[in-house]
C-alpha cells in the first residue's frame, strides 16, 4: 500500500499485488476507474474476460448494460466510480473459453485493503454495491440482495449504502419479457440513488 494515496498511486501498487494467487490467472489487475471526486462508486464483484484484457472494470456487456440504466436513472456517468471487490478475474478452462468462477473469501479478504483504500480516496457520497459478493463483501455474510434491494442501508465507511442485483444477472434472465421487467427494476433502484444526490 502506497504512503500516499491517491488513484494513480493505488493503481500501480496494486499492478504489482501479489496478496493472493489470483494474479497468476489474470492478465492483469483491473483496478477501479473513475473521478477521484466521483459522487457514487459502483462496486462489482470481479472484472471478466474482456475487462481482463482492457484492464479497465465494466468495458463489456455487463457494463454496457450499467452505462445504460445509469442514463436512463439519470446518473451522469462521470458522476460514478467503478470497481470491484476482487481485482483480477478468476476463471476456470471450458474449451478454449474462460468460463468466470466466483472468488473465495480469501482473496475477497485479500482485496479488500485495496477497496478499502478507494473508498478512503474518493469518498463517495453514495455507495452501491452490485450484486451478492460485493454485499455480503461489505454488507456482511447475511445480507440478502433479493429481499434488502435498493434500500439505504447502514455501513460504517460511507454516508449511504444500497445493494441491488449484479447488471449480468439481467443478461441471463431466460427470454426478453424478463430481462426488460429485470433492467426497469434495477433502473428503479438506481433512481433512489439519484434521488439520494439531488
Ligand atoms: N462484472 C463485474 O462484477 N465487474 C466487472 O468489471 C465486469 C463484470
Amino acid at each position: 500500500m502506497p504512503a500516499r494515496k491517491t488513484l494513480p498511486a493505488l493503481r500501480a501498487a496494486a499492478a504489482g499485488c501479489r496478496g493472493c494467487d489470483l494474479y497468476k490467472r489474470g492478465t492483469q489487475t483491473v483496478f477501479g476507474e473513475g473521478r477521484a471526486d466521483a459522487r457514487v462508486m459502483m462496486i462489482g464483484e470481479q472484472p471478466g474476460h474482456e475487462e481482463d484484457l482492457a484492464g479497465k472494470p465494466f468495458v463489456g456487456p455487463a457494463g454496457k448494460l450499467l452505462d445504460r440504466a445509469l442514463a436512463e436513472a439519470g446518473i451522469p456517468r462521470d458522476d460514478v466510480y467503478v470497481t470491484n471487490v476482487v481485482k483480477h478475474f478468476k476463471w476456470e478452462p471450458r474449451g478454449k473459453r474462460r468460463i468466470h468462477a466466483k472468488p473465495n473469501q480469501m482473496e475477497i479478504s485479500a482485496c479488500l485493503p485495496w477497496l478499502q483504500a478507494e473508498l478512503d480516496v474518493v469518498k463517495p457520497e453514495a455507495v452501491v454495491c452490485l450484486g451478492a459478493t460485493a454485499a455480503q463483501a461489505l454488507l456482511g455474510p447475511k445480507f440478502r440482495v433479493t429481499k434488502e434491494r435498493g434500500r439505504w442501508v447502514k455501513a460504517p465507511w460511507a454516508l449511504r449504502v444500497l445493494a441491488t442485483v449484479h447488471p449480468s444477472s439481467i443478461l441471463r434472465a431466460p427470454d426478453d419479457e424478463a430481462r426488460h421487467r429485470e433492467f426497469e427494476r434495477f433502473v428503479a433502484d438506481l433512481v433512489h440513488v439519484r434521488a439520494a444526490l439531488a
